[in-house]
């Protein structure tokens, strides 16, 4: 890959002790996002998308640890700074959105205000005023009618939609290079969803910031996204260019999963079904975890992980079928 790589994430492995044993949720996570693009990881329920985007912030939770690999952001190996540098660069480089805007807004500040603490907190230089104006121009970017009025409103006098907007605000307000949003617009309903989407797409491209987009709604990602990433328990199997990844996949998890979609599909419904499980996480895997329900499995397939062999134009996939000389 080349080297405008904002973020570069290698081998990422987190576990989480748990009394039935250790959960290997990340085994090797490995996909770069370059500057001023989206990025979509997809991929079923519990495959590691939400706890790769923790990992990114350092925010994995307690007794959880990341265990290996690297994550480097312009350069730099998150994994290795100091913990004041780390908050530091939460909310001025890197914001993430969660799935739940009213979880993450305080009920007793008005929503304005929160917009502005904001960037107060990480522009020391910056005065009340000013920091307040530009709170309510960010409400109004945002497409928020009345926007001096919103900004006096707390949390719970706005509709889910707003919510989500003033949420998107505050994580912008400081323009990141780097924004992760997962599953940001799942709680809403399908007009909004669109609405919002349109909206961090236009935004995207005035801040020019880059976005790390996790949904499980692949019409989003197709939408959306420059590039995908396609994670299968706890590893990315193929990452490339959007239209290549839908329209040409080549790991037989991504084909499958592009199969067993109907055309018509509503956004949270099961996506597919493949034949067998999703392996248990309790161990890590020895050979490809896509392996016993793959019909195209081999032996080797079996008895080592694969790498991911780079295919034509920044496609890579993790399977011994592309393996060179396979
Ligand atoms: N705090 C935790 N303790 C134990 N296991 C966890 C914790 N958080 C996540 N996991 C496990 O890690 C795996 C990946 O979870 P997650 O990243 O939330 O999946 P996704 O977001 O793709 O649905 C799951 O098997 C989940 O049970
Ligand atoms: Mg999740």
């Amino acid at each position: 890959m080349t080297d405008d790589l904002l973020l570069d994430v290698q081998d990422l492995r987190v576990e989480f002790p748990t009394l039935r044993g250790t959960i290997h949720a990340l085994q090797g996570v490995t996909f770069g996002l370059h500057r001023c693009e989206t990025l979509g990881l997809a991929g079923e329920t519990g495959c590691g998308k939400s706890v790769t985007a923790l990992a990114i912030l350092r925010l994995v939770s307690h007794p959880g640890r990341i265990s290996r690999g690297k994550i480097l952001f312009e350069g730099r190996d998150l994994l290795a700074v100091s913990e004041a540098e780390m908050r530091d660069l939460r909310g001025s480089q890197i914001s993430m959105i969660l799935q739940e805007p009213k979880m993450s807004l305080n009920p007793v500040i008005r929503v304005g205000a929160q917009v502005a603490e904001t960037l107060l907190v990480h522009d020391k230089t910056l005065s009340r005023r000013a920091a307040a104006e530009r709170a309510v121009e960010m409400l109004a970017t945002l497409g928020i009618p009345d926007p001096r009025r919103v900004a006096r409103r707390y949390p719970h006098e706005l509709s889910g939609g707003m919510a989500q907007r003033v949420m998107i605000a505050m994580m912008l307000v400081t323009r990141p290079k780097l924004l992760i949003a997962d599953e940001p617009t799942s709680a809403l309903d399908v007009t909004i969803q669109a609405q919002i989407l349109e909206l961090m797409k236009a935004l995207k491209r005035e801040i020019r910031t880059a976005l790390l987009l996790i949904t499980h709604d692949l019409g989003v990602m197709a939408e959306t996204c420059d590039r995908v990433a396609v994670m299968y328990a706890g590893s990315v199997v193929e990452q490339g260019p959007v239209r290549t990844v839908l329209k040409r996949p080549q790991h037989p998890y991504t084909q499958g999963l592009l199969k067993t979609i109907p055309n018509d599909v509503a956004p949270d419904q099961p996506l597919f079904s493949i034949r067998g499980q999703v392996p248990s996480l309790l161990q890590p895997s020895i050979g490809c975890a896509f392996a016993p329900r793959c019909e195209r499995a081999m032996p080797e397939c079996a008895a080592k992980v694969p790498p991911q062999y780079g295919l034509e134009a920044d496609h890579h996939v993790a399977c011994f079928l592309h393996a060179p000389g396979a």
